[in-house]
């Protein structure tokens, strides 16, 4: 629609069907019979007057057939036939789940990272949805906190390309009208630093200089909206004494002025009437006019605008004119995602309801063999065809491997095993399975859901049996795979914990299979960044896989067996304890560092009873070939640095391998990391491959900013380090 018709639509309006644009509601909770049904919205204190046929969004709908029934019902019933918007918690895959975010951001392989987000886009368009919830930026650095799952780690470099990435993968190229077909909206979150709550708490509050803010925790959001994201999502949490979501500084001055976000800002679930819980309004009416103040323009699942910006909107013409801001930009909008032309869009297509293809299954699998870090490897994998493998534990046949977020619109019993991708690699006869513990001590807590996780995850049976059994299976094993780590709903949100140590049981279990004196390969599922201190000297090899999701039995086994090589690199920290938390690389050095001080061992940065050192640091991982790397030459452009630099594959393995390019400026105004990854390559290398590559650095990427949010760039010495998985070699120069 042109924006001229567009504008009399919007001023056709009255105030209370403008405030009804603003409402987004769980379609799930609203949807009886295909139909939208009045009957929550009453329990969640909406006023009896209240039409829901004539809100702007529902979220988390995710089945065509009833999207499209909602939709015809919208534009056959409402007034203003204004296509209703649909939006969903698809974060990392709609039905093809890849590895979790945290997982993809370890393989630095961004073109493919985009690609699994082009297959999400697909999926969710043929599907219905106009927008993901998707991708969730915020830097952590605390595994305390269960949402590190969801994101893409400790680093900013890697944080902001992989915004990038996902954000164009879903989005397309936005120079037309439209968003192109198979293409949905964007809504990256939560506006701002959910990811540094205290104590790892969730939903605790944020305080954090200026600095910090400006230098490492708000650059993901704006990466992607300098890829033109179509929507912000607020958070929950305070930031520096003022909730995100009633921010106006932050919304307003910094979101919309500073990054020049010009799109759609949507609360996260209920943080609009949350304001007041965390002391900053008065009442409703007063949370309504603090939020719309800060330039919130969906209310998430309250009825906070629907009861209050009426009357607010009619006291007051600043309120009214914050009103037809909110409604311009959401009608604005489902223009640009064509719903006025077509509100049905990808619902009318032969491909609707496509998904699980071969090519996408084909990317997830390439996904999961790039996102596995290998962590250790004393020289047991790849196995070969003639071993007798026992595989251990109960991932060997567990099908929920798709992590905490995935199962909005992804479904477990997709998954492929890891027994049913070691079947397609291994020979049979060689392959031996035990559940060796439960997963679950219990699934009473599922509820009615209990029927189904028991048939994805198997019957809980007697611990003592189950450990018995795993070996005796063992016995005449050749080498031992045991799986073992978190199991889904111990990450995701709500999932904060102060004790990152496996459970004693798996503990117990790794240590008997240790006394068989066989050589013994951990496979680790999580979503967070465990201890495992005390419990990786058992195993000869250790591979992490995160929560891999749908392919993830077939990656797996892919790597096991060579077929794969690993190439990915930690992008988070395993702390040696949690006492270390926060614990990251790029940390300062303090006026002690406890290397290189003149000071005594007592008076240095560290502690009496752990090292500073981590277990596995970021950037860390292995691969079955080592490449060894040396700086060449650095030549000074006039806006950038260009690096010259050799490879040298010392194995006889085809590797890719990630090359970081770290800096540590010796001195500046704001004191700069021990060291900062600027820059990532991944690069083919043939056996014994020598290979000469180039990095070309723009200085801009060196600057930082200070308090007042001013930019500073980078000067004097600086020391480049070139870092492969194994090597690192430095350089230093005086810029
Ligand atoms: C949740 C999450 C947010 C999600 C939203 C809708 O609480 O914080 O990431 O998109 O509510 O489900």
């Amino acid at each position: 629609m042109n924006e001229t018709k567009l504008k009399q639509l919007a001023d056709s309006l009255t105030v209370k069907e403008k405030v009804a644009q603003t409402i987004q509601l769980n379609g799930d909770l609203l949807i009886e019979n295909d139909v939208m049904n009045t009957g929550p919205t009453k329990e969640l204190g909406f006023s009896d007057d209240f039409d829901l046929s004539a809100i702007g969004s529902i979220y988390n709908v995710n089945d065509p057939q009833k999207l499209y029934k909602i939709q015809q019902k919208i534009m056959a019933e409402s007034k203003h036939k204004i296509p209703l918007l649909f939006m969903s918690d698809v974060i990392y895959g709609f039905r093809t789940i890849f590895p979790i975010p945290l997982a993809q951001a370890g393989s630095y392989d961004f073109e493919l990272i985009k690609e699994a987000a082009q297959v999400t886009a697909k999926e969710s368009y043929l599907s219905g949805l106009h927008v993901l919830f998707s991708p969730m930026l915020d830097l952590s650095r605390d595994p305390r906190w269960g949402r590190v799952m969801e994101g893409p780690g400790e680093d900013v470099y890697t944080a902001k390309e992989f915004a990038k990435q996902v954000v164009d993968g879903y989005q397309g190229d936005l120079s037309g009208d439209v968003v192109p077909e198979n293409h949905v909206g964007a809504c990256i979150k939560h506006f701002a630093g959910y990811g540094a709550p205290e104590a790892g708490r969730e939903y605790n509050t944020v305080d954090m200089s200026n600095q910090r803010l400006f230098n490492e925790y708000l650059p993901p959001y704006q990466a992607a909206i300098e890829a033109n994201c179509l929507l912000v999502m607020t958070a929950f949490n305070v930031l520096n004494g003022v909730p995100s979501t009633g921010n106006r500084w932050l919304n307003r001055d910094i979101l919309r002025e500073r990054f020049g976000f010009d799109g759609v800002l949507v609360s996260d679930y209920a943080a609009i009437e949350e304001l007041q819980a965390h002391g900053f309004t008065k009442n409703q009416k007063d949370t309504a006019r603090k939020a719309m103040e800060a330039g919130v323009d969906f209310d998430m699942m309250t009825p906070v605008y629907a009861n209050s910006l009426e009357a607010l909107a009619q006291e007051g013409p600043e309120i009214m004119s914050l009103l037809d801001e909110a409604v311009w930009r959401i009608l604005l909008l489902k223009n640009k995602l064509g719903l006025f032309e077509n509100p049905y869009r990808g619902l009318e297509s032969e491909a609707t309801g496509q998904v699980l293809t071969e090519e996408a299954k084909a990317v997830a699998t390439r996904l999961v063999e790039k996102s596995s870090v290998l962590l250790k490897n004393e020289q047991v994998l790849p196995l070969n065809q003639q071993q007798k493998i026992a595989v251990v534990g109960p991932y060997g046949e567990s099908k929920l491997t798709i992590g905490f977020w995935a199962s909005v619109s992804g479904k477990p019993q997709d998954s492929v095993t890891l027994k049913e991708g070691m079947e397609q690699v291994f020979k049979q006869e060689k392959l031996s399975f035990a559940k060796g513990f439960n997963l679950f001590d219990s699934y009473e807590g599922f509820g009615p859901l209990k029927e189904g996780i028991e048939m994805l995850n198997g019957k809980i049976e007697p611990e003592a049996a189950l450990y018995q059994q795993a070996l005796a299976t063992c016995a005449d094993a050749d080498v031992i795979v045991v799986t073992f780590g978190e199991q889904f709903l111990e990450s995701g949100e709500g999932a904060s914990k102060t004790n990152l140590q496996l459970p004693e049981k798996q503990k117990r279990l790794i240590k008997g299979l240790a006394a068989l004196n066989k050589p013994i390969v951990g496979i680790l599922y999580t979503g967070r960044p465990l201890v495992l201190t005390d419990i990786e000297p058992y195993f000869n090899s250790l591979l992490l896989v995160w929560y891999p999701g749908t392919m993830g039995g077939l990656g797996i086994a892919n790597l096991l067996a060579g077929k794969a090589v690993p190439s990915a690199r930690l992008a988070m920290t395993f702390p040696r304890s949690e006492g270390q938390i926060p614990l990251y690389y790029a940390q300062n050095s303090t006026g002690r560092p406890a290397v290189d001080s003149t000071h005594s061992t007592r008076f240095i940065s560290k502690y009496s009873d752990e090292t500073n050192e981590p277990l596995f640091s970021f950037g860390h991982g292995h691969s079955y070939g080592t490449v060894s790397g040396n700086w060449q030459q650095v030549t000074e452009a006039e806006t950038a640095l260009q690096f010259t630099y050799q490879l040298t594959n010392q194995s006889d393995w085809q590797l890719e391998t990630v090359v970081h390019l770290y800096v540590k400026i010796h001195a500046a105004s704001i004191v700069q990391p021990v060291k900062k990854l600027v820059l990532s390559e991944k690069i083919v290398l043939t056996a014994q491959e020598n290979k000469t590559a180039k990095f070309t650095l723009p200085k801009a990427a060196l600057s930082y900013y200070d308090n007042a949010g001013v930019k500073h760039a980078a000067a004097g010495e600086m020391t480049f380090y070139l870092s492969t998985v194994n090597s690192e070699d430095s350089l230093t120069i005086n810029l």
